[in-house]
């Protein structure tokens, strides 16, 4: 009987396919072949009808038969495929639970905070109080009130900042804005001095920027603490014993200073601070070039143009003022020997501090 050999060829050759399917998909392809609308166990089925009627029970066996055995085969065949597929992508996705953890990072405050933080504590516990002041300032604060004449070097386009308008045009008409960033901390004396009766004892962190480019000792951003008092009878041996107080307790006990006669327009007289090289305790040597010393901040006696200026009474009171760069401090205090080792972010640099 032909057509129930050709069944059972048929029913053989969808066994074998449904053996070799690789994968669910080839899997899928085979049951639509066979079983499908247009299957051909289906074809088989459905034309039933033009069997001769003595063969129909016998075909009709072969066929049904043939399909419950396909049907059979690819369940079993989708239940293994499926399982290996699973298994397959648990493996891909695998973690391996006995590699390390990432541990979260604890941050630290940055070396230029921390001794920021450490000259404040210093003046706080001498009774000063901390000021703070605008970074975008005006030429008034940065410069005039401060007595530095409109042809001062300082005022020139090379170490300012000046903020601009929209077009670029500058605002006035000595080619420069009045607007600025501020290139010192200095400016906050005259905001404290409008804004504050004596006796002030004030510090004044903050950043400042200069026209400059990185080097081993300049910044275009840094980091200024300013200080200023004004009072009945201050003399420059207050500030002497003061600026004195704050070396010994930066640096150490045993670390001298000296006072350098300098110049700064908001200051008469005016002197640079140097304190003994920590390295060659005064010696001489590389890090302090051979000096001995190392110079750290600039000072001087309130000039009395700057306090009436700032509306107050030069024969009543008188006042000192200093001004350091932190980034410098930290340097000398750790023997660090260019700034831009503060700012490129280097933790294997940073964490040690
Ligand atoms: N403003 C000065 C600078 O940026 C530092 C300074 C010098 C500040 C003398 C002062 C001072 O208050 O009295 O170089």
């Amino acid at each position: 009987m032909a057509i129930v050999e050709d069944v059972a060829a048929l029913r053989e050759r969808t066994l074998a396919s449904v053996e070799q399917a690789a994968d669910t998909a080839a899997l899928d392809q085979v049951r639509v072949a066979a079983l499908g609308k247009s299957g051909a166990l289906t074809g088989y089925l459905r034309s039933m009808g033009q069997v001769p009627k003595e063969e129909r029970a016998l075909v009709g066996k072969a066929v049904n038969e043939a399909r419950v055995a396909v049907e059979e085969a690819l369940a079993a065949r989708k239940a293994a495929l499926e399982a290996a597929e699973l298994a397959a992508a648990i493996d891909a996705a695998a973690v391996d639970v006995t590699l390390p953890g990432r541990a979260q990072q604890v941050g630290t405050r940055h070396l230029i905070n921390r001794i920021a933080d450490e000259v404040s504590e210093i003046f706080l516990g001498l009774g000063y109080s901390v000021a703070q002041g605008p970074e975008v300032e005006t030429c008034y604060y940065n410069f005039e009130a401060l007595n530095a004449p409109a042809d001062h070097p300082s005022r020139g386009l090379a170490d300012t900042f000046y903020v601009v308008d929209r077009s670029g045009a500058a605002c006035n008409v000595r080619g420069e804005s009045d607007v600025l960033l501020r290139t010192q901390t200095s400016g906050v004396q005259v905001h404290a001095m409008e804004d504050r009766e004596p006796p002030i004892y004030v510090i004044a962190p903050g950043k400042v920027y200069r026209r400059d480019v990185a080097d081993p000792s300049h910044l275009p951003q840094f980091t200024q603490i300013e200080g200023l008092v004004v009072d009945e009878g201050i003399t420059f041996g207050d500030l002497k014993g003061t600026l004195d107080y704050l070396c010994k307790q930066l640096f150490g006990e045993e670390r001298k200073t000296r006072f350098r006669a300098h110049y700064f327009p908001f200051t008469e007289p005016s002197a640079e601070v140097d304190v003994s090289c920590g390295i060659c305790h005064g010696e001489g040597c590389r890090f302090c070039k051979g000096t001995g010393w190392l110079e750290i901040l600039g000072c001087g006696m309130v000039d009395p143009n700057v306090l009436s200026m700032s509306g107050i009474d030069p024969e009543k009171y008188s006042g000192f003022a200093f001004g350091m760069g932190v980034e410098r401090i930290a340097c000398l205090k750790y023997n660090v020997p260019d700034l831009r080792m503060l700012l490129e972010g280097d933790m294997r640099f940073l964490r040690q501090f």
